[in-house]
């Protein structure tokens, strides 16, 4: 997708280096940092540099290259494989991707193992891509049908940021709005501020207004009250996990925000590719929940009066914050999961009947 007019993806390889967004810095500054050690694609991912289930996997792909070229090493690679897997722990699809490299990777002599290893990690980003596109033309069919009924401009309420940014390049809960716009249907999204580091505000509208898809942010806790009044026509956020009985994780807020569209009678779609489904667990209580650092609670970023970027503290000194970063939303508020494969039920039944 674009930004100021010119397209890119979310990660590339150029000369033996990662290249990368560095959504630390969006909406105020755009910055392409390089990635050249297995390090910095850990510590990428540890600061959310590099965000989102299927970027974070697509990052640890290549960080796994990166490993090689610094050091050819068995015991390098294996260390460098727990490292990523460890740097953040609630998004699937980095387990997915190491174990998939890995597996891949595994008896190869070292003299093959680069060009191995780089050529898988560009397969788990191309299909990626893939998948995003195709998610977006199952989605689209369930916005045709609402404007279809309606014939005005569709509402649609998102969290968090699934969108390009979040993957290669289109997103997952995005592509469906960026596909039903390319055909001239009117679209208008609400977009989740989504505390505390604001990446619905910060890069959702960000990467909607790229895009010239009309968007408005609002406080997290403002979707209640719009769905109430008639103004919100359907929901569709991303997931960092989603177990094969349908329940899904995703960004702290979406719990609340599936409870409001069913108490509501509002649609509530959640759009993923297959690399965020978790076969193993089937209890969503053994799901882990990241906890960051409560200063991205108590500390905000933005442009001062001479433009330039400062931190603040907006709590009280002496208060304490807790920081969970994802919440559980149980299949039984999931209307349907919008896949590459097609949109079915949030159950074990629906899933399987797509994926087995
Ligand atoms: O903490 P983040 O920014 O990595 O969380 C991102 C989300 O919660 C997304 O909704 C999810 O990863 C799906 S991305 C297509």
């Amino acid at each position: 997708m674009h930004i100021n007019g010119k397209a890119y993806r979310t990660i590339w390889f150029e000369n033996n280096i990662v290249k990368i967004i560095d959504q630390t810095k969006l909406p105020h500054q755009f910055i392409i940092k390089d990635l050249k050690t297995v390090k910095d694609s850990i510590n990428a991912i540890k600061t959310m540099e590099v965000r989102g289930a299927p970027l974070i996997g697509a990052t640890a792909a290549y960080g796994l290259v990166l490993s090689i070229i610094e050091k050819n090493d068995q015991s390098f690679l294996k260390k460098s494989s727990e490292n990523l897997i460890n740097s953040r722990p609630t998004a699937i699809n980095l387990k997915w991707a190491v174990d998939r490299m890995m597996k891949k990777l595994s008896g190869v002599n070292n003299n093959e193992i680069l060009g191995i290893a780089l050529k898988e990690a560009k397969v788990i980003v191309e299909e990626d891509v893939g998948f995003c596109k195709n998610i977006g033309l199952n989605g689209l069919k369930i916005i045709e049908e609402i404007t279809k009924k309606k014939k005005d401009t569709v509402n649609i309420l998102t969290h968090c940021n699934a969108g390009w940014l979040a993957t290669i390049d289109w997103g997952t809960a995005t592509s469906p709005i960026y596909h039903a716009h390319q055909k001239g249907i009117k679209v208008h999204v609400w977009v989740d501020e989504t505390r505390p580091r604001n990446q619905g505000a910060n890069l959702t509208s960000y990467e909607l207004n790229e895009e010239g898809i009309p968007n408005t942010i609002i406080a997290d806790n403002t979707g209640g009250i719009l769905m109430q009044r008639g103004q919100v026509d359907m929901c569709i956020v991303g997931t960092d996990r989603t177990l094969s009985t349908g329940d899904v994780a995703n960004k702290i807020g979406t719990y609340l925000k599936a409870l409001a569209a069913k108490d509501n009678n509002i649609p509530f779609y959640v759009a993923l590719p297959s690399s965020t489904i978790d076969w193993s667990i089937k209890d969503f209580k053994d799901i882990p929940i990241e906890e960051r650092d409560a200063k991205e609670l108590t500390h905000i970023e933005g442009l001062d009066k001479d433009n330039k970027l400062q931190k603040i503290l907006i709590y009280p000194q002496k208060s304490k914050a807790m920081n969970l970063a994802f919440d559980i939303t149980p299949a039984k508020y999931v209307t349907g999961l919008i896949t590459e494969k097609g949109v079915c039920e949030a159950s074990k039944e629906g899933l399987e009947k797509l994926f087995k």
